[in-house]
């Protein structure tokens, strides 16, 4: 399998002017040609910034941290994906575990986000995973392709053109990493179910997202179904998310 890997740092509701300068400034400098694809998903009003700085580059693309699921109208907030396409972002995260618990994200809405992403010509990066709880239960299968599904059913024509992220909602922002194993079972999981809906399901990327960080990135992106990462903490410190990028290449 010879896809490049995949590098995306969720910046969340982090960063100002001067802080995305600096951050992306370095990050600009320290990548020169990345042997894998590397994306940045500053919060929405950065957006144009972070354009900015990375133009006349193109070793690092932009990202948005969510897409609406309508096109146009009476939808306060919202920011469409045609309207994303304006500032030229090529990737989407949808369905972020943060999104589908404060802002009442269901499987329903993320598979129509993920559609109308598609449609504009955004990758989206599919976010799935399981609480602590429904891990102990021994629910992580059942959860993770409640999630997929919901999304391959409204979009299985185009399926091969998504990202997945299995982000353990016990791992982000805690500092506990799933173990390579745990993530490349749960990965294979996916992988299976994608086959099962597409011949392509070796061409999609399936990320692992949850603490991931310079010192234990290497060991994941080692095993056979991570094909990236979805970096949280770590992408906000430009040597970290160097060095994650570095183990990727
Ligand atoms: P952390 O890397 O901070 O755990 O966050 C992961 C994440 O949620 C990326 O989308």
């Amino acid at each position: 399998m010879s896809k490049k890997k995949l590098i995306a740092g969720n910046w969340k509701m982090n960063g100002s002017l001067a802080a995305n300068q600096t951050l992306v400034q370095a990050l600009v400098q320290g990548l020169r040609e990345p042997d894998c694809d590397v994306v940045v998903c500053p919060p929405a009003v950065y957006l144009q910034q972070v354009q900015q700085l990375l133009a006349g580059q193109t070793a690092i693309g932009l990202g948005a941290q969510d897409v609406s699921q309508h096109d146009n109208g009476a939808f306060t907030g919202d920011a469409s994906a045609a309207m994303l396409k304006d500032f030229g972002v090529r990737y989407a995260i949808v369905g972020h575990s943060e999104r589908r618990q404060h802002q009442g994200e269901t499987d329903v809405h993320v598979a129509i986000k993920v559609k109308r992403a598609l449609a504009a010509g955004i990758t989206p990066i599919v976010c799935v995973g399981e609480t602590l709880r429904e891990r102990e239960e021994g629910m992580t299968e059942f959860i993770v392709k409640r999630q997929l599904s919901a999304v391959i059913h409204l979009n299985g024509h185009c399926i091969s053109e998504i990202v997945v992220a299995y982000e353990p909602v016990w791992a982000i922002g805690t500092g506990k990493t799933a173990t390579p194993e745990q993530a490349q079972a749960v990965h294979a999981v996916l992988r299976a179910q994608l086959k099962a809906a597409t011949d392509q399901a070796d061409r999609v990327r399936i990320l692992y997202g949850g603490s991931m960080n310079a010192t234990n990135a290497a060991e994941l992106l080692r095993q056979p179904d991570i094909d990236g990462g979805l970096i949280g903490g770590a992408a906000l410190k430009a040597p970290d998310f160097l060095t994650i990028v570095a183990a990727a290449a």
